[in-house]
């Protein structure tokens, strides 16, 4: 392509260039040729003869070229150049003169080019001699070629930029591009973990850290949702399991007593409530999971909320002759989902009523702070080690398996209570010393 452009540029300069020449020669040769048709017919008088010497030349000379007077016998009568006087020059460009034709050709000898013109001169209508002009034509072919150099050059330059700016426009572009979807790629199928290494301070820089924060996400949750799962099959395996060994024991023997059947079914009967009850939290956690989007707000007075609560709970603190207080110091009114923050605040003073021991005390307060309010659930009872308290929201975690298998529960209260307590834009807050008792602090946002 590019040699080809090359080859045309270059028939079209030298057409042009050459054309330019022979137009030049031949207008010079004209004027030549009828400055000295008047005295043609007197060549052989010395003085007319100097006279057009000294015309042939001085053109000559200012064109570089040699200049010839012809006769109608092809006879050279007079050369600029002295040496061709009385010999014949029987060459196209005369012939065609003769015939009254202008013309001229480049012709190469050896290595060099020259240019022949010829053209008539005319006097009275009559062709009576030739001027036949001969000039170098290298000059037309040198300055053809240095362009054509100087053309290769840029050619050549600009093919080089365009490499280049393909080259750069790959590694800019290209390579991040191929980087991301390789990477989506994995991610498709299931290395959560896959990360790209762009750090650029531009659109792909930042698609980068989107993606790269996307795929850290899809980790986290894929690697909760594996707990979770492992956890709740657990959860569940474990009343399964000590009923399954109640019902052996029962069917081992053909003949117990009847306060023994009575005694292993109640054990069964309560490991079936647990898993109710489990089953119940599970269920409640997916619905929670559902809503996220949609709560289902109305604007409640908060005290009139923890009064209900506390009603609810009241029975079972009773029992264990525990206390529970209730001080405000207003009345707050704020946009809420009724239902699920009832069902946060019946897990945390139910936390706070089955983690005291009897004759204890639970006090519930509710204080305006302004931006927000803050609901303040205290006891005094066996209180968490300082070791467990950042885990006590994770689902099914319990302190002590132990103790809290004894107390009944599925560790799922409190994860419930937060996830409520954050979908309400709130934080909750936890402070605890063993046998010291526990606080637990839930802020809640005005609007
Ligand atoms: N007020 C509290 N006092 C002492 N320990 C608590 C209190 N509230 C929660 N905990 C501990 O945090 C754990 C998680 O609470 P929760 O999610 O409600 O589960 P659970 O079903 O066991 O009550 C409990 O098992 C208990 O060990
Ligand atoms: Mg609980």
């Amino acid at each position: 392509m590019l040699f080809l452009t090359v080859i045309f540029i270059q028939d079209y300069l030298l057409k042009s260039n050459v054309s330019e020449t022979q137009a030049n020669q031949l207008a010079q040769s004209n004027i030549i040729a009828s400055q000295i048709a008047p005295y043609m017919n007197n060549v052989d008088n010395l003085y007319t003869r100097t006279y057009i010497e000294d015309i042939i030349k001085q053109h000559s000379f200012d064109s570089n070229s040699r200049v010839m007077v012809i006769d109608r016998e092809r006879n050279v009568v007079l050369d600029s150049y002295d040496d061709f006087e009385s010999q014949t020059l029987n060459v196209l460009e005369v012939q065609n003169a003769l015939k009254g034709l202008n013309s001229a050709n480049i012709y190469r000898h050896g290595v060099k080019h020259v240019m022949y013109s010829a053209v008539p001169i005319i006097f009275q209508n009559e062709v009576i001699g030739v001027i036949f002009m001969s000039v170098n034509a290298e000059t037309i072919f040198t300055n053809v070629q240095s362009i054509l150099d100087k053309l290769i050059i840029i050619f050549l330059l600009a093919l080089f930029i365009s490499l280049f700016i393909s080259f750069f426009f790959a590694e800019i572009i290209s390579t991040p591009i191929e980087k991301l979807t390789e990477s989506v790629k994995k991610i498709t199928l299931g290395n959560y973990q896959t990360k790209v290494e762009i750090s650029r301070a531009d659109e792909l820089g930042e698609l980068a850290n989107a993606f790269n924060l996307m795929s850290a996400k899809l980790f986290q949750v894929d690697d909760r949702r594996k707990k979770f799962v492992s956890n709740v099959s657990h959860e569940l395996r474990t009343p399964m399991t000590s009923m399954k060994i109640v019902s052996d024991t029962l069917l081992e023997q053909p003949h117990w007593e009847e306060d023994v059947y009575r005694e292993f079914m109640q054990d069964i009967n309560s490991e079936i409530e647990r898993l109710n009850h489990i089953i119940d939290s599970l269920l409640y956690l997916v619905r929670i999971e559902k809503d996220e989007i949609e709560l289902d707000y109305s604007v409640t007075y908060v005290n009139y909320l923890i009064e209900k609560v506390i009603k609810t709970i009241k029975p079972i603190a009773t029992k264990k002759n525990i206390e529970i207080t209730f001080i405000s110091n207003s009345r707050i009114q704020i946009n809420l989902d009724q239902e699920k923050m009832q069902q946060c605040l019946l897990n945390i003073i139910g936390n706070a009523v089955k983690y005291t021991p009897e004759n204890g005390m639970v006090n519930v307060e509710l204080l305006d702070m302004r931006d927000n309010l803050a609901i303040s659930i205290r006891d005094n009872g066996i209180g968490i080690p300082e070791k467990d308290i950042p885990f006590i929201f994770d689902r099914f975690y319990r302190v002590d398996e132990a103790r809290a298998r004894k107390t009944g529960g599925t560790g799922l209260g409190l994860s419930i209570a937060q996830q409520i307590v954050q979908l309400h834009q709130g934080q909750i807050e936890v402070e605890s010393g063993v046998d010291k008792g526990t606080t637990i602090i839930i802020s809640l946002p005005k609007n």
